[in-house]
């Protein structure tokens, strides 16, 4: 089997998949965030692997060392394509259903964050995604990872506290800071950006207590379903939301060519 790039200008490339000169499917590839995504694998299940094969060795030839692939649960053929393949998870993404009130969590409850507080937690956060993007592969620069990072907090954040849609609370046991929380709400969606609880202290259950407060002030809000974006190296993360009834809608790999 071989690919083909058909010739275009625009954001997107289509490749042709043959086999013995016949045309039995189509791939698309385009940029995303620095790096090259499969945006399209369009072949029979049984043929599957042996395009994907065909386009890493024709990336390879053309001097690109990786392809992302965003895998959506229960995709026959990408999950065909993959199977047996080395894989470097990149990311997850989860879903939570909040067609119920969730319960009212026994210790932890959520205030909004100060302008001062937000000052401090905006640097931090900035660094801190920046960082991720570095351990999951998804930027190999430090200057590159921070300047996306930046970019993509202005983007949210326009306003700091007062951006539309965007919700930013302390998290407290009684008088105690345990953590932080920020959920963006477009009723009925709404989307986990960060979660964090304070290194001191981790694993005595405030995790998950201010996951369960968010999940409640975001039905408030009108969400009727929570999303979220865990990196791959986060498996503590992951193991968190899976028990706390997330289900995984999408995993990200990188595959070296
Ligand atoms: C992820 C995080 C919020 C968890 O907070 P926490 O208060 O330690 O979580 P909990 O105590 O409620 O943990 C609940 C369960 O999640 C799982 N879990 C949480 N952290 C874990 C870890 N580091 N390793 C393995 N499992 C972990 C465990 O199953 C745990 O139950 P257990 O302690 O009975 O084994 C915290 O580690 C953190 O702030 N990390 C840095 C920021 C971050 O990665 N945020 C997530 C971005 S997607």
């Amino acid at each position: 089997m071989e690919v083909a790039a058909v010739p275009g200008d625009g954001e997107e490339t289509t490749w042709l998949v043959r086999r013995r000169g016949a045309t039995v499917g189509t791939a698309r590839t385009r940029l995303r965030r620095g790096g090259l995504l499969l945006s399209g694998l369009d072949v029979a299940p049984a043929d599957a692997a042996e395009a994907l094969e065909a386009l890493l060795v024709a990336l390879g030839e053309l001097g690109q060392d990786s392809l992302v692939v965003d895998v959506p649960a229960d995709d026959r053929v990408l999950e065909a394509a993959l199977a047996g393949r080395t894989l470097q998870l990149q990311a997850t993404q989860m879903l939570l259903d909040l067609t119920d009130v969730p319960a009212r969590p026994e210790r932890v409850a959520l205030r909004p964050m100060t302008a001062a507080e937000f000052e401090s937690y905006r640097d931090q956060l900035i660094t801190a995604y920046a960082q991720d993007m570095l351990d999951a592969g998804a930027f190999t620069d430090r200057d590159r990872a921070l300047e996306a990072s930046v970019v993509s907090t202005e983007e949210l954040l326009p306003d700091g506290l007062e951006s539309p849609g965007q919700h930013l609370w302390t998290a407290h046991d009684g008088e105690v800071l345990v953590g932080i929380l920020w959920i963006a709400v477009d009723a009925p969606a709404g989307y986990i950006y960060d979660i964090e609880v304070r290194h001191d202290q981790r694993r005595r259950g405030y995790g998950r207590e201010v996951l369960d407060a968010g999940a409640r002030a975001a039905h408030d809000l009108g969400a009727r379903e929570l999303g979220l974006n865990v990196f791959g190296h986060n498996d503590g993360a992951r193991t968190l939301y899976e028990r706390a009834g997330y289900a995984t809608t999408e995993r990200t790999y990188r595959l070296a060519t």
